[in-house]
Protein backbone atom coordinates (compact mmCIF):
# COMPACT_ATOMS: atom_id res chain seq x y z
CA UNK A 1 0.00 0.00 0.00
CA UNK A 2 1.38 3.39 -0.69
CA UNK A 3 2.21 5.71 2.14
CA UNK A 4 3.56 9.20 2.97
CA UNK A 5 6.23 10.32 5.07
CA UNK A 6 5.90 14.32 6.05
CA UNK A 7 9.04 16.16 7.36
CA UNK A 8 7.74 18.47 10.33
CA UNK A 9 10.99 18.94 12.28
CA UNK A 10 11.88 22.19 11.17
CA UNK A 11 12.12 25.30 13.60
CA UNK A 12 11.36 28.63 11.61
CA UNK A 13 13.81 30.92 13.79
CA UNK A 14 13.15 33.45 11.93
CA UNK A 15 9.54 33.67 12.46
CA UNK A 16 10.30 34.50 16.03
CA UNK A 17 8.07 31.85 17.95
CA UNK A 18 8.02 28.70 19.83
CA UNK A 19 6.26 26.57 17.84
CA UNK A 20 7.39 24.01 14.75
CA UNK A 21 7.20 25.85 11.26
CA UNK A 22 4.65 23.44 9.95
CA UNK A 23 2.24 24.57 12.52
CA UNK A 24 2.27 28.44 11.44
CA UNK A 25 -1.01 29.04 9.44
CA UNK A 26 -1.86 29.73 6.19
CA UNK A 27 -5.65 31.07 5.42
CA UNK A 28 -6.70 29.18 8.77
CA UNK A 29 -4.90 26.14 8.59
CA UNK A 30 -1.56 24.85 9.44
CA UNK A 31 1.03 24.47 6.65
CA UNK A 32 1.10 20.60 7.33
CA UNK A 33 -2.77 20.43 7.34
CA UNK A 34 -2.12 21.50 4.08
CA UNK A 35 0.14 18.68 2.99
CA UNK A 36 -1.72 16.44 5.20
CA UNK A 37 -4.90 16.80 2.63
CA UNK A 38 -2.95 16.59 -0.17
CA UNK A 39 -2.01 13.18 0.42
CA UNK A 40 -5.54 12.42 1.89
CA UNK A 41 -7.19 13.95 -1.19
CA UNK A 42 -4.72 12.05 -3.04
CA UNK A 43 -5.81 8.45 -1.59
CA UNK A 44 -2.68 7.89 1.06
CA UNK A 45 -4.43 8.16 4.12
CA UNK A 46 -1.23 6.14 5.94
CA UNK A 47 0.95 9.10 7.03
CA UNK A 48 3.90 9.35 9.43
CA UNK A 49 4.54 12.91 10.48
CA UNK A 50 8.82 13.52 11.38
CA UNK A 51 8.68 15.53 14.33
CA UNK A 52 12.04 17.59 15.66
CA UNK A 53 11.78 21.06 17.15
CA UNK A 54 8.77 21.21 19.84
CA UNK A 55 7.88 17.88 18.56
CA UNK A 56 5.07 17.60 21.42
CA UNK A 57 3.29 20.77 19.36
CA UNK A 58 2.75 18.68 16.78
CA UNK A 59 1.18 15.40 18.88
CA UNK A 60 -1.10 18.05 20.01
CA UNK A 61 -2.24 19.50 17.33
CA UNK A 62 -2.59 15.38 14.88
CA UNK A 63 -4.51 14.58 18.06
CA UNK A 64 -3.35 11.09 17.33
CA UNK A 65 -4.68 11.10 13.43
CA UNK A 66 -1.60 9.48 12.20
CA UNK A 67 1.78 8.12 12.92
CA UNK A 68 4.82 9.77 14.44
CA UNK A 69 7.93 9.51 15.02
CA UNK A 70 11.23 11.95 16.76
CA UNK A 71 14.19 12.78 15.33
CA UNK A 72 15.92 14.21 18.18
CA UNK A 73 18.90 15.88 16.52
CA UNK A 74 18.85 17.81 13.20
CA UNK A 75 21.20 16.14 10.96
CA UNK A 76 19.57 16.45 7.66
CA UNK A 77 16.69 15.40 5.40
CA UNK A 78 17.49 11.85 5.09
CA UNK A 79 18.46 11.60 8.59
CA UNK A 80 15.00 12.56 9.17
CA UNK A 81 13.36 10.01 6.98
CA UNK A 82 15.50 7.35 8.94
CA UNK A 83 13.08 7.97 11.44
CA UNK A 84 10.40 6.60 9.54
CA UNK A 85 11.90 3.24 8.75
CA UNK A 86 10.09 1.44 11.45
CA UNK A 87 6.55 2.67 9.69
CA UNK A 88 8.11 1.94 6.46
CA UNK A 89 8.56 -1.68 7.93
CA UNK A 90 5.12 -2.38 8.45
CA UNK A 91 4.67 -2.57 4.84
CA UNK A 92 7.08 -2.64 2.62
CA UNK A 93 4.68 -3.42 -0.49
CA UNK A 94 3.87 -0.46 -2.07
CA UNK A 95 5.69 2.95 -2.91
CA UNK A 96 6.24 6.05 -0.18
CA UNK A 97 6.09 9.61 -0.69
CA UNK A 98 7.89 12.13 1.10
CA UNK A 99 6.72 15.77 1.52
CA UNK A 100 7.98 18.65 3.50
CA UNK A 101 5.43 20.12 6.29
CA UNK A 102 6.24 23.81 5.64
CA UNK A 103 5.48 23.11 1.80
CA UNK A 104 1.61 23.62 1.39
CA UNK A 105 0.82 24.38 -1.66
CA UNK A 106 1.99 20.72 -2.59
CA UNK A 107 -1.21 19.53 -4.43
CA UNK A 108 -3.03 16.16 -5.37
CA UNK A 109 -2.99 16.29 -9.39
CA UNK A 110 1.38 16.52 -9.01
CA UNK A 111 1.27 13.88 -6.57
CA UNK A 112 -0.87 11.49 -8.68
CA UNK A 113 0.67 12.52 -12.34
CA UNK A 114 3.99 11.79 -10.41
CA UNK A 115 3.44 8.35 -8.87
CA UNK A 116 2.14 7.52 -12.55
CA UNK A 117 5.55 7.96 -14.20
CA UNK A 118 7.07 6.98 -11.18
CA UNK A 119 5.58 3.46 -11.84
CA UNK A 120 5.64 3.34 -15.36
CA UNK A 121 9.07 4.11 -15.65
CA UNK A 122 9.48 1.29 -12.65
CA UNK A 123 11.85 3.95 -10.47
CA UNK A 124 13.16 3.11 -7.71
CA UNK A 125 13.09 7.24 -6.92
CA UNK A 126 10.96 9.89 -8.52
CA UNK A 127 11.67 13.40 -7.46
CA UNK A 128 9.22 15.93 -7.92
CA UNK A 129 10.97 19.29 -10.03
CA UNK A 130 9.56 22.59 -10.72
CA UNK A 131 11.58 25.07 -12.67
CA UNK A 132 12.03 28.55 -10.60
CA UNK A 133 12.95 31.75 -12.27
CA UNK A 134 15.12 32.31 -9.17
CA UNK A 135 16.46 28.94 -8.10
CA UNK A 136 19.22 30.46 -5.79
CA UNK A 137 19.26 28.07 -2.71
CA UNK A 138 17.57 25.09 -3.92
CA UNK A 139 18.74 21.66 -4.77
CA UNK A 140 19.26 21.68 -8.63
CA UNK A 141 18.63 18.39 -10.88
CA UNK A 142 21.00 16.98 -13.06
CA UNK A 143 19.68 16.02 -16.11
CA UNK A 144 21.54 13.38 -18.62
CA UNK A 145 20.22 11.98 -21.79
CA UNK A 146 18.94 9.31 -20.13
CA UNK A 147 17.56 11.07 -17.43
CA UNK A 148 18.50 12.43 -14.54
CA UNK A 149 21.79 11.66 -12.55
CA UNK A 150 21.68 13.47 -9.12
CA UNK A 151 20.76 16.63 -7.26
CA UNK A 152 23.43 19.28 -6.38
CA UNK A 153 22.77 21.74 -2.91
CA UNK A 154 22.99 25.09 -3.39
CA UNK A 155 26.26 24.79 -1.34
CA UNK A 156 27.55 22.08 -3.49
CA UNK A 157 26.75 23.08 -6.61
CA UNK A 158 30.13 24.59 -9.22
CA UNK A 159 29.22 27.89 -11.38
CA UNK A 160 27.63 25.97 -14.41
CA UNK A 161 25.57 23.94 -12.09
CA UNK A 162 23.95 27.28 -10.24
CA UNK A 163 22.16 27.93 -13.63
CA UNK A 164 20.04 24.96 -13.88
CA UNK A 165 16.37 26.63 -13.12
CA UNK A 166 14.79 22.75 -12.85
CA UNK A 167 14.80 22.30 -8.63
CA UNK A 168 14.28 19.31 -6.22
CA UNK A 169 10.92 20.50 -4.49
CA UNK A 170 11.88 18.50 -1.65
CA UNK A 171 9.00 16.20 -2.30
CA UNK A 172 9.83 12.76 -4.15
CA UNK A 173 8.57 9.08 -4.46
CA UNK A 174 10.54 5.99 -3.48
CA UNK A 175 9.53 2.36 -3.85
CA UNK A 176 9.55 1.70 -0.29
CA UNK A 177 11.81 -1.16 -0.58
CA UNK A 178 14.36 0.91 -2.28
CA UNK A 179 13.85 4.14 0.20
CA UNK A 180 14.65 1.80 3.66
CA UNK A 181 17.67 0.08 1.52
CA UNK A 182 19.39 3.53 0.38
CA UNK A 183 18.41 5.11 3.57
CA UNK A 184 21.43 2.78 5.11
CA UNK A 185 24.32 4.07 2.53
CA UNK A 186 23.84 7.90 3.20
CA UNK A 187 26.31 9.34 4.36
CA UNK A 188 27.02 13.08 5.30
CA UNK A 189 30.16 13.80 3.01
CA UNK A 190 29.07 17.11 1.88
CA UNK A 191 29.55 20.61 2.31
CA UNK A 192 26.69 21.11 5.67
CA UNK A 193 27.70 18.00 7.15
CA UNK A 194 24.40 16.18 6.77
CA UNK A 195 22.70 13.01 5.56
CA UNK A 196 20.98 14.41 2.24
CA UNK A 197 17.81 12.91 1.41
CA UNK A 198 19.12 13.81 -2.58
CA UNK A 199 21.94 11.26 -2.51
CA UNK A 200 19.68 8.79 -2.60
CA UNK A 201 19.00 9.64 -6.21
CA UNK A 202 22.72 8.85 -6.73
CA UNK A 203 23.03 5.90 -5.18
CA UNK A 204 20.04 4.38 -6.55
CA UNK A 205 21.70 4.97 -10.03
CA UNK A 206 24.76 3.53 -8.96
CA UNK A 207 23.38 0.32 -7.87
CA UNK A 208 21.60 -0.17 -11.10
CA UNK A 209 18.17 0.92 -10.21
CA UNK A 210 16.10 3.58 -11.98
CA UNK A 211 15.76 7.16 -10.84
CA UNK A 212 13.20 9.76 -12.52
CA UNK A 213 12.45 13.48 -12.24
CA UNK A 214 8.70 15.10 -12.45
CA UNK A 215 8.79 17.99 -13.66
CA UNK A 216 5.28 19.85 -12.09
CA UNK A 217 3.77 22.16 -13.95
CA UNK A 218 3.03 24.01 -10.79
CA UNK A 219 5.45 25.76 -9.66
CA UNK A 220 3.74 27.14 -6.41
CA UNK A 221 4.52 23.23 -4.86
CA UNK A 222 8.22 25.06 -4.06
CA UNK A 223 6.68 27.65 -1.98
CA UNK A 224 7.77 27.30 1.67
CA UNK A 225 8.18 30.15 4.37
CA UNK A 226 11.13 31.32 6.36
CA UNK A 227 9.86 34.18 7.82
CA UNK A 228 6.98 36.39 8.41
CA UNK A 229 7.57 38.03 5.16
CA UNK A 230 6.71 34.92 3.61
CA UNK A 231 4.15 33.44 5.26
CA UNK A 232 2.23 36.53 4.57
CA UNK A 233 2.87 36.14 1.01
CA UNK A 234 1.95 32.01 0.98
CA UNK A 235 -1.59 33.84 2.89
CA UNK A 236 -1.94 36.44 0.04
CA UNK A 237 -1.31 33.69 -2.59
CA UNK A 238 -3.75 31.20 -1.31
CA UNK A 239 -6.28 33.83 -0.36
CA UNK A 240 -6.58 35.16 -4.00
CA UNK A 241 -6.61 31.37 -5.47
CA UNK A 242 -9.60 30.77 -3.06
CA UNK A 243 -11.19 33.87 -4.16
CA UNK A 244 -10.58 33.26 -8.46
CA UNK A 245 -12.33 29.91 -7.69
CA UNK A 246 -15.60 31.49 -6.62
CA UNK A 247 -15.48 34.48 -8.88
CA UNK A 248 -15.42 31.07 -11.30
CA UNK A 249 -18.31 29.94 -9.72
CA UNK A 250 -20.51 33.07 -9.95
CA UNK A 251 -20.12 34.71 -6.86
CA UNK A 252 -19.57 38.30 -6.81
CA UNK A 253 -16.73 40.56 -5.15
CA UNK A 254 -17.54 43.74 -5.53
CA UNK A 255 -13.98 44.51 -3.81
CA UNK A 256 -11.62 42.15 -2.11
CA UNK A 257 -10.44 43.78 0.34
CA UNK A 258 -10.09 42.64 3.52
CA UNK A 259 -11.83 39.79 2.33
CA UNK A 260 -10.68 36.28 3.54
CA UNK A 261 -12.41 32.87 2.67
CA UNK A 262 -10.76 29.25 4.00
CA UNK A 263 -10.78 26.71 1.28
CA UNK A 264 -13.32 24.90 2.79
CA UNK A 265 -15.67 27.03 2.84
CA UNK A 266 -18.25 26.96 -0.51
CA UNK A 267 -20.63 29.66 -1.88
CA UNK A 268 -23.29 29.62 -3.96
CA UNK A 269 -23.49 31.45 -7.29
CA UNK A 270 -25.16 34.86 -6.69
CA UNK A 271 -24.24 35.80 -3.53
CA UNK A 272 -22.04 38.77 -3.25
CA UNK A 273 -19.41 39.10 -0.95
CA UNK A 274 -18.55 42.40 0.51
CA UNK A 275 -15.15 44.13 1.70
CA UNK A 276 -14.45 43.20 5.43
CA UNK A 277 -15.84 39.59 5.06
CA UNK A 278 -14.36 36.41 6.54
CA UNK A 279 -15.28 33.19 6.31
CA UNK A 280 -13.92 30.15 7.46
CA UNK A 281 -14.02 26.61 8.32
CA UNK A 282 -16.46 24.36 6.83
CA UNK A 283 -18.91 26.93 6.03
CA UNK A 284 -21.66 26.38 2.99
CA UNK A 285 -23.15 29.55 1.78
CA UNK A 286 -26.38 29.32 -0.30
CA UNK A 287 -26.96 31.56 -3.67
CA UNK A 288 -28.11 35.25 -3.85
CA UNK A 289 -26.76 36.16 -0.38
CA UNK A 290 -25.18 39.17 0.82
CA UNK A 291 -22.58 38.90 3.06
CA UNK A 292 -20.51 42.13 4.73
CA UNK A 293 -19.49 44.63 4.90
CA UNK A 294 -17.47 42.86 7.97
CA UNK A 295 -19.18 39.94 8.83
CA UNK A 296 -17.21 37.07 9.65
CA UNK A 297 -19.13 33.14 9.52
CA UNK A 298 -17.10 30.26 10.66
CA UNK A 299 -18.30 26.73 10.47
CA UNK A 300 -21.85 27.91 9.71
CA UNK A 301 -24.84 26.87 6.81
CA UNK A 302 -26.49 30.13 5.20
CA UNK A 303 -29.64 29.42 3.42
CA UNK A 304 -30.34 31.60 -0.22
CA UNK A 305 -30.71 35.00 0.12
CA UNK A 306 -29.25 35.74 3.68
CA UNK A 307 -27.93 39.33 4.25
CA UNK A 308 -25.63 39.08 7.12
CA UNK A 309 -23.99 42.98 7.83
CA UNK A 310 -21.19 43.69 10.03
CA UNK A 311 -22.12 40.85 12.36
CA UNK A 312 -20.23 37.01 13.62
CA UNK A 313 -22.06 34.08 13.51
CA UNK A 314 -20.17 30.63 14.89
CA UNK A 315 -20.78 27.52 14.30
CA UNK A 316 -24.88 28.01 13.61
CA UNK A 317 -27.10 27.27 10.57
CA UNK A 318 -28.94 30.65 9.07
CA UNK A 319 -32.57 29.06 6.87
CA UNK A 320 -32.99 30.92 3.96
CA UNK A 321 -34.18 34.77 3.84
CA UNK A 322 -33.21 35.56 7.10
CA UNK A 323 -31.83 38.83 7.70
CA UNK A 324 -28.97 39.71 10.00
CA UNK A 325 -27.34 42.80 11.30
CA UNK A 326 -25.72 44.87 11.52
CA UNK A 327 -23.74 44.35 15.24
CA UNK A 328 -25.53 41.13 15.55
CA UNK A 329 -23.70 38.15 17.10
CA UNK A 330 -24.58 34.41 16.57
CA UNK A 331 -22.89 32.17 18.80
CA UNK A 332 -22.44 28.12 18.59
CA UNK A 333 -25.26 25.97 18.43
CA UNK A 334 -27.81 28.43 17.17
CA UNK A 335 -30.46 27.91 14.47
CA UNK A 336 -32.59 30.83 13.14
CA UNK A 337 -35.50 30.19 10.60
CA UNK A 338 -36.71 31.17 7.52
CA UNK A 339 -37.56 34.88 6.98
CA UNK A 340 -36.62 35.49 10.56
CA UNK A 341 -34.80 39.34 10.97
CA UNK A 342 -32.58 39.75 13.95
CA UNK A 343 -31.90 43.24 14.22
CA UNK A 344 -28.75 45.51 15.67
CA UNK A 345 -26.82 44.78 18.79
CA UNK A 346 -28.37 41.12 19.37
CA UNK A 347 -26.56 38.05 21.16
CA UNK A 348 -28.05 34.78 20.25
CA UNK A 349 -26.31 31.61 21.62
CA UNK A 350 -27.66 27.67 21.64
CA UNK A 351 -31.30 29.05 20.54
CA UNK A 352 -33.77 28.43 18.07
CA UNK A 353 -35.78 31.75 16.41
CA UNK A 354 -38.28 30.26 14.44
CA UNK A 355 -39.83 31.36 11.24
CA UNK A 356 -40.95 34.50 9.97
CA UNK A 357 -39.97 35.63 14.00
CA UNK A 358 -38.02 39.60 14.49
CA UNK A 359 -35.73 39.97 17.40
CA UNK A 360 -35.13 43.50 16.22
CA UNK A 361 -32.91 45.40 18.74
CA UNK A 362 -30.73 45.40 21.72
CA UNK A 363 -31.85 41.77 23.18
CA UNK A 364 -29.91 38.70 24.88
CA UNK A 365 -31.18 34.87 23.48
CA UNK A 366 -29.60 32.14 24.99
CA UNK A 367 -30.32 28.52 25.75
CA UNK A 368 -33.79 29.15 23.94
CA UNK A 369 -36.56 28.13 21.62
CA UNK A 370 -38.23 30.70 20.61
CA UNK A 371 -41.55 30.02 18.11
CA UNK A 372 -42.75 31.15 15.05
CA UNK A 373 -43.68 34.97 14.02
CA UNK A 374 -42.71 35.97 17.70
CA UNK A 375 -41.83 39.41 18.28
CA UNK A 376 -39.11 40.08 20.79
CA UNK A 377 -39.25 43.63 22.30
CA UNK A 378 -36.43 46.00 22.94
CA UNK A 379 -34.04 45.19 25.61
CA UNK A 380 -35.75 41.84 26.35
CA UNK A 381 -33.17 39.48 27.84
CA UNK A 382 -33.77 35.92 28.69
CA UNK A 383 -32.16 35.21 31.99
CA UNK A 384 -30.64 31.66 31.74
CA UNK A 385 -27.72 31.47 34.44
CA UNK A 386 -28.69 31.82 37.96
CA UNK A 387 -24.76 31.62 38.64
CA UNK A 388 -24.51 28.24 38.72
CA UNK A 389 -26.37 26.40 35.96
CA UNK A 390 -27.93 27.49 32.72
CA UNK A 391 -31.82 26.81 31.87
CA UNK A 392 -33.66 27.13 29.06
CA UNK A 393 -36.82 29.48 27.99
CA UNK A 394 -39.65 28.10 25.86
CA UNK A 395 -41.29 30.60 23.82
CA UNK A 396 -44.50 29.83 22.01
CA UNK A 397 -45.69 30.80 18.27
CA UNK A 398 -47.12 34.24 18.09
CA UNK A 399 -45.95 35.57 21.37
CA UNK A 400 -45.35 39.54 21.68
CA UNK A 401 -42.53 39.85 24.04
CA UNK A 402 -43.32 43.53 25.25
CA UNK A 403 -39.72 45.78 26.03
CA UNK A 404 -37.53 45.06 28.84
CA UNK A 405 -38.86 42.02 29.52
CA UNK A 406 -36.70 39.76 31.82
CA UNK A 407 -37.73 35.66 31.27
CA UNK A 408 -36.23 33.89 34.05
CA UNK A 409 -35.26 30.07 33.12
CA UNK A 410 -36.43 27.92 33.72
CA UNK A 411 -39.84 29.47 32.00
CA UNK A 412 -42.04 28.09 29.46
CA UNK A 413 -44.56 31.04 27.46
CA UNK A 414 -47.64 29.35 25.37
CA UNK A 415 -48.49 30.34 21.99
CA UNK A 416 -49.43 33.70 21.79
CA UNK A 417 -48.91 35.15 25.24
CA UNK A 418 -48.16 38.94 25.90
CA UNK A 419 -45.95 40.41 27.75
CA UNK A 420 -45.83 43.92 28.99
CA UNK A 421 -42.95 46.04 28.50
CA UNK A 422 -40.70 45.81 31.95
CA UNK A 423 -42.55 43.00 32.94
CA UNK A 424 -39.97 40.04 34.74
CA UNK A 425 -41.71 36.90 34.19
CA UNK A 426 -41.13 34.36 36.96
CA UNK A 427 -43.99 31.46 36.07
CA UNK A 428 -45.08 29.68 33.35
CA UNK A 429 -47.35 31.22 31.52
CA UNK A 430 -50.73 29.78 29.58
CA UNK A 431 -51.43 30.18 25.77
CA UNK A 432 -53.23 34.09 24.99
CA UNK A 433 -52.50 34.93 28.35
CA UNK A 434 -50.87 38.46 29.00
CA UNK A 435 -48.40 38.47 31.76
CA UNK A 436 -47.64 41.69 33.30
CA UNK A 437 -45.91 42.61 36.29
CA UNK A 438 -45.68 46.21 37.23
CA UNK A 439 -45.81 48.36 40.52
CA UNK A 440 -49.12 50.90 40.64
CA UNK A 441 -47.32 54.18 38.88
CA UNK A 442 -47.65 57.26 40.78
CA UNK A 443 -47.72 60.60 39.79
CA UNK A 444 -46.68 63.41 42.19
CA UNK A 445 -47.46 66.73 40.51
CA UNK A 446 -45.07 70.01 40.74
CA UNK A 447 -42.38 67.66 42.37
CA UNK A 448 -39.77 69.52 39.93
CA UNK A 449 -40.56 72.87 41.34
CA UNK A 450 -40.42 72.19 44.57
CA UNK A 451 -36.81 70.25 44.06
CA UNK A 452 -35.65 73.05 42.15
CA UNK A 453 -36.18 75.19 44.80
CA UNK A 454 -34.33 73.23 47.78
CA UNK A 455 -31.63 73.32 45.29
CA UNK A 456 -31.44 76.85 44.61
CA UNK A 457 -31.42 77.98 48.21
C1 LIG B 1 15.98 20.55 0.76
C2 LIG B 1 16.64 19.73 -0.34
C3 LIG B 1 16.78 20.61 -1.58
C4 LIG B 1 15.41 21.13 -1.99
C5 LIG B 1 14.73 21.84 -0.83
C6 LIG B 1 13.30 22.17 -1.19
C7 LIG B 1 18.11 18.18 0.82
C8 LIG B 1 19.51 17.86 1.19
N1 LIG B 1 17.93 19.29 0.12
O1 LIG B 1 16.81 21.67 1.00
O2 LIG B 1 17.34 19.87 -2.63
O3 LIG B 1 15.52 22.01 -3.10
O4 LIG B 1 14.70 20.97 0.33
O5 LIG B 1 12.75 22.98 -0.21
O6 LIG B 1 17.23 17.43 1.13
N2 LIG B 1 14.13 18.68 7.88
C9 LIG B 1 14.03 17.86 8.98
N3 LIG B 1 15.15 17.46 9.60
C10 LIG B 1 16.38 17.82 9.17
C11 LIG B 1 16.48 18.65 8.06
C12 LIG B 1 15.33 19.07 7.42
O7 LIG B 1 12.93 17.52 9.40
O8 LIG B 1 17.37 17.37 9.79
C13 LIG B 1 12.89 19.10 7.21
C14 LIG B 1 12.68 20.59 7.26
O9 LIG B 1 11.99 20.97 8.43
C15 LIG B 1 11.89 20.85 6.00
C16 LIG B 1 12.44 19.81 5.04
O10 LIG B 1 13.00 18.80 5.83
O11 LIG B 1 10.53 20.58 6.18
C17 LIG B 1 13.48 20.39 4.11
O12 LIG B 1 14.56 20.92 4.88
P1 LIG B 1 15.20 22.32 4.60
O13 LIG B 1 16.37 22.52 5.51
O14 LIG B 1 14.16 23.35 4.54
O15 LIG B 1 15.64 22.11 3.10
P2 LIG B 1 17.03 22.33 2.46
O16 LIG B 1 18.10 21.56 3.17
O17 LIG B 1 17.21 23.77 2.30
CA1 LIG C 1 19.32 22.36 5.17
Amino acid sequence: MNKAIILAGGQGKRMKADMPKPLFKVLGEPMLEWVISACIESGIADICVIKGFRGEMIDEYLGGRFTTALQAERLGTGHAVMQGIPFLKNDMSGNTLVLCGDAPFIDAETIGESLKMHTEQDNAVTVITAELEAPHGYGRIIRTESGISGIVEQKDADEEQKQIREVNSGAYWFRTEDLTELLEKLDCNNAQNEYYLTDTISIALSEGKKAGAYKSANAEIIRGANDRKDLLELNDYARKAVIEKHLANGVEFVCTDGVIIERGVEIGAGTQIQPGTIIRGKTRIGSGCILGPNAVVANSKIGDNVEIDTSHIYDSEIESGVIIGPFVHVRPDSLIKSGARIGDFVEIKNSQIGEKTAVSHLVYIGDSDVGKKVNIGCGTATVNYDGISKSRCVIGDNCFIGCNTNLIAPIKLGKAVYTAAGTTVTRDVPDYALAIDRGVMKVNEGYTLRKLKTVKK
